[in-house]
C-alpha cells in the first residue's frame, strides 16, 4: 500500500467515525409516535418464536394495549438510547404499576417482570425526557396512560363498526378511515403476517412537541407498502384480521371440567 492510498483510508474513517459519532450524539427529534398494540397478534408472534411461550393479556377483554411513546425524527428511525445510565427504576412508577400491568402489559410472558417497560424507558423514554412533561420515569409513564385513556383504538375503531371477530376480514382503508376520520390526522396501520394470514397489530398516531395530535407523514418505516398512499406496511389487498384476544383458559377450570367429566363417566 503506498502513501497515498493510506492517507485516503485514514481519511475516509476519520470522516465515516465522525458522522457515526454526530449520528449517536444527535438525539433531536420531531415527533411522539404513541403506538398502541392488539395483544391478541402480538401473542401469536410471542408463540411462534416458541410453542412453549405463553401470553399474558391486558385486564379488561379485547382492549387494546400500550407499546410504547417513541421520539422520532422525520425520515429516520430514533433517536434512541439517549441517556445509557438513566437506568429504569420500578420505585419511580410505583404508584401507577397496576393500571401499567392492566394495560401497558408485557405480553411476553415468561421475560423478566420489568423488561417491557425498561426496555421502552432506556430505549425511547430517555429521549422523550427533553420534553418538561416527559421528563421522569414517572411522568414518560403517566403520559403513556394519559393517551390511551384519550384515543383509545377499541373506542376509535368501534365508533366505525370495526369491532373483533375471529373470522371477519377488514379492509385496511376502513381501518385507517376510522382513526383519520376521528382523530382528523394521518396514523400509521402495522400487520403482521402469521399462518399466512394478514394481522391487525399496531395503530401508532403521532403528537408534535406540544402533545398535540399531529399527522405521521413523514416517519420512516422498516418496511413501507408503497402501493398506497397511507402510512402502512399492511398488504392493502388482503382482509385484515382483528380477532378476539383470547385469555388463555383458567387452570383451575380446566381441572374441574376433567373432574366432572371423570365423575359423569364414573355415575353413567
Ligand atoms: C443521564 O442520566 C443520569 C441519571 O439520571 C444523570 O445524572 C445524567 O446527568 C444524565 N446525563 C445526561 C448527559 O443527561
Ligand atoms: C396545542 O396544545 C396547547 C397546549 O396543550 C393548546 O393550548 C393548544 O390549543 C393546542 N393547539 C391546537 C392547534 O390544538
Amino acid at each position: 500500500m503506498n502513501k497515498i492510498d493510506f492517507a485516503v483510508i485514514l481519511l475516509f474513517y476519520c470522516v465515516n467515525k465522525a458522522h457515526l459519532q454526530e449520528l449517536e450524539n444527535n438525539h433531536d427529534w420531531d415527533v411522539l409516535i404513541f403506538t398502541q398494540q392488539w395483544p391478541e397478534t402480538v401473542c401469536k408472534e410471542w408463540v411462534h418464536h416458541n410453542p412453549s411461550h405463553t401470553c399474558k393479556m391486558p385486564k379488561k377483554d379485547d382492549s387494546w394495549s400500550i407499546h410504547g411513546i417513541w421520539p422520532t425524527k422525520l425520515g429516520t428511525l430514533g433517536p434512541s438510547f439517549c441517556n445509557r445510565t438513566w437506568f429504569f427504576d420500578p420505585e419511580e412508577i410505583r404508584p401507577i404499576e397496576t393500571d401499567l400491568i392492566n394495560v401497558w402489559t408485557n405480553i411476553e410472558e415468561g421475560t423478566e417482570i420489568y423488561s417491557f417497560w425498561a426496555h421502552e424507558w432506556t430505549k425511547h423514554g430517555t429521549c422523550a425526557a427533553v420534553l418538561e412533561p416527559l421528563s421522569s420515569q414517572f411522568k414518560y409513564f403517566s403520559k403513556g396512560l394519559n393517551f390511551f385513556q384519550q384515543y383509545d383504538m377499541s373506542v376509535v375503531l368501534a365508533q366505525a363498526g370495526i369491532v373483533p371477530d375471529n373470522d371477519k376480514e377488514y379492509k385496511l382503508i376502513d381501518i385507517y378511515n376510522a382513526v383519520k376520520n376521528k382523530l382528523k390526522v394521518n396514523p400509521s396501520i402495522q400487520c403482521r403476517i402469521e399462518d399466512g394470514r394478514t394481522f391487525l397489530v399496531e395503530i401508532r398516531i403521532c403528537f408534535d412537541k406540544k402533545l398535540n395530535l399531529t399527522s405521521c407523514d413523514g416517519i420512516k418505516h422498516r418496511k413501507l407498502n408503497r402501493q398506497v398512499p397511507i402510512i402502512t406496511n399492511c398488504d392493502s389487498t388482503s382482509g385484515i384480521l382483528y380477532p378476539h384476544n383470547e385469555k388463555p383458559p383458567n387452570k383451575l377450570y380446566v381441572e374441574l371440567y376433567k373432574l366432572v367429566t371423570w365423575l359423569q363417566w364414573f355415575t353413567l
